[in-house]
């Protein structure tokens, strides 16, 4: 994930690190979410058939405290994110890219909790290496859709 980070180099020393370390934490978790369940690492093909009920149960029931802890990363991120933007030069509540990009993370937490909710009504037989496929997909694609449409605008809000 190549989240801001041409962005991130206009950044003061501190601030720069604060961004690249939660963009660290969220390429993290994506790479765990991928080896949460033996069945959908990277490469395996498999499915959980061969998995019996209580170990495919516990893989399904971990899905839950993965979207939490991402949703508790991606807020604080965002809010961090947002504190720097403002403390730029030039760069109020007003500014267009500012409102753009926080309305960008506004709808990515509400997509964040709709996972929730999705995840919370999967069936229980569903083969959980498909459902940590699907989640995983569907959270990279979302993080690096709001890399690559906000990259330009980040930078144009961190230069003075
Ligand atoms: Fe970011
Ligand atoms: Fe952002």
């Amino acid at each position: 994930m190549l989240l801001h980070d041409q962005a991130v180099k206009n950044l003061g020393a501190e601030d720069y690190l604060v961004i690249a370390n939660e963009h660290a934490l969220l390429e993290k978790f994506l790479d765990n979410l991928r080896e949460a369940c033996a069945c959908c690492k990277l490469g395996e093909q498999k499915s959980c058939t061969t998995c019996d009920p209580e170990k495919r149960a516990s893989c399904q029931g971990r899905l839950p405290s993965f979207l939490y802890y991402v949703i508790d990363l991606a807020a604080k991120h965002f809010d961090h994110e947002e504190k720097i933007m403002l403390s730029r030069p030039h760069v109020t509540e007003d500014y267009r890219y500012f409102q753009l990009h926080h309305q960008a993370h506004a709808d990515i937490m509400e997509k964040l909790n709709s996972l929730v909710d999705k995840c919370f009504a999967l069936d229980k037989l569903n083969n959980p290496a498909n459902i940590y496929r699907q989640f995983h997909q569907t959270l990279s694609d979302i993080f690096a859709a709001h890399d690559l449409e906000f990259d330009d605008p980040f930078i144009g809000s961190t230069k003075s």
